[in-house]
């Protein structure tokens, strides 16, 4: 089967690698890609906003299925697109993917079906949503309704950044996506990253994660999309698991069923642990980034099978295998991400990590310049170890990492802080 996959991420790069290894692949595409993803895939200059050019493409290359990485193009309505001209595709269509696209959406959803997640209220004028504001304790959250590219969320300690952040999405910070708003009640606890394929009908559990969003060590400082993970996340008890599937994915699954948008793709629960038990801070309709970088590396089963059963409505039937050792990823970013950076600088040392036993490295943002490396974006680099436990996985990931030479970009040395302490404990 020829598979195109639509992307240019670190999770891309990992989703390209575990198909690559599929039995049932004959030729892997992938459009836009990047400099590693190109290692095992031809990579071709397709827009992918052009639905029509994707579908052309498909058609000439006798592209047999598509699997859609990011979610930009899900929201864009790419995989009803496919569906219309016929062609098999991995990832929801954009009934279902306003799961990620609209947060009252899906806070809505949630009310009505009784899932665990924040008390809210949605606005969508200035006036209501700062007299709600008032009425209610901080912290508090404060989110842009529609897709911000992972900014568009404030936890607001005090009331003036509360009202700061409702100002700034009604004054178009946010573009459209801040044409609504949602403030949500602040919940505490640990965060968990949770991923579950649907067919529409059955839900399958996939692994557990977590990953660390701020830039600095200690998970301080600014928000990125994402700097480093590591899987399983060891809060995710069995019982948790059941739990967040018998409260949590399985309502969902069913309830979008019900209003007539299944959900057919993979979900990827943002959970916290409360005391109370996992609540749901947010949904995203694709795999998470670093997170698909750990999960690939522990996942046994053919990947390229379980997407298929998923389009095909037959995941009922399935179950994914997993290898027992831990993985950890840490993500190598240009300096000055997440703020501005420079674009170009060469990298060496990447055979010399990748060759140790155990270790791959997937590019986020990379190209080639002849037999030079690139770097081409903030994040660019997810180096990623399974080991035996959880510290023997990060001091791989370490020792890969600086194998590579790259004076130009820096990572995080805390990846996995949470979950070796609880180890040594
Ligand atoms: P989101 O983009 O919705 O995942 O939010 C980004 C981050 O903001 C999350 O990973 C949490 O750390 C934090 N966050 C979002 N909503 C809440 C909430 N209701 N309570 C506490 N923290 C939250
Ligand atoms: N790791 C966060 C995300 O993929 O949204």
């Amino acid at each position: 089967m020829k598979v195109l996959l639509i992307g240019a991420g670190g999770r891309e790069h990992a989703l390209a690698w575990a198909l690559a290894a599929s039995p049932l692949l004959s030729e892997l595409y992938c459009a836009p890609g990047n400099a590693g993803i190109a290692e095992v895939a031809t990579c071709v200059a397709l827009d992918v906003t052009d639905h029509a050019a994707v579908i052309a493409f498909c058609r000439e290359h006798g592209i047999g299925f598509v699997v859609i990485g990011p979610e930009a193009p899900l929201v864009a309505g790419l995989a009803d697109d496919l569906g219309r001209a016929g062609i098999k595709h991995f990832g929801p269509s954009a009934a279902a993917a306003r799961l990620e696209g609209s947060k009252g959406f899906t806070k809505d959803l949630c009310r009505d079906l009784g899932i665990p997640t924040a008390a809210y209220g949605r606005f969508s004028n200035r006036e209501a949503a700062l007299a709600y504001l008032a009425t209610q304790p901080v912290p508090i959250v404060v989110k842009a309704d529609g897709l911000a590219a992972g900014k568009g969320v404030v936890v607001a300690t005090n009331r003036a950044e509360a009202e700061a952040a409702v100002e700034a999405c009604f004054s178009g910070a946010f573009g459209n996506a801040g044409a609504e708003v949602v403030i949500e009640e602040f919940m505490e606890g640990e965060e968990a990253s949770f991923f579950a394929l649907s067919d529409g009908v059955a839900a399958l559990a996939l692994a557990t994660a977590q990953d660390h969003k701020r830039v600095g060590e200690g998970d301080t400082g600014p928000n990125t999309g994402g700097m480093g993970a590591y899987s399983p996340a060891p809060a995710m008890t069995l019982a948790l698991i059941e739990r967040t599937m018998r409260e949590i994915i399985r309502p969902t699954i069913t309830g979008m069923a019900a209003r007539g948008c299944p959900f057919k793709g993979v979900l990827y629960a943002g959970l916290m642990l409360t005391a109370d038990g996992p609540k749901l801070i947010e949904y995203n309709v694709r795999f998470g980034d670093p997170e698909t970088q750990v999960l690939m590396v522990r996942m046994k089963s053919d990947l390229l099978a379980a997407l298929l059963a998923v389009a095909d409505g037959v995941l009922s039937t399935f179950d994914v295998r997993w290898h027992d050792d831990p993985a950890l990823t840490v993500v190598v970013a240009t300096r000055g991400y997440p703020g501005s950076y420079a674009k170009g600088s060469e990298i060496r040392g990447l055979e010399r990590a990748g060759a140790l036993d155990g270790v791959e490295v997937f590019h986020a943002g990379t190209r080639r310049d002849g037999a030079r490396l690139l770097a081409d974006g903030g994040r660019v680099l997810a180096v990623t170890a399974r080991a035996r436990s959880i510290a023997d996985a990060q001091a791989l990931a370490y020792l890969a990492v600086d194998a590579i030479d790259w004076p130009e970009g820096f990572c995080r040395r805390d990846i996995g802080w949470r979950a070796v302490g609880r180890d040594e404990r």
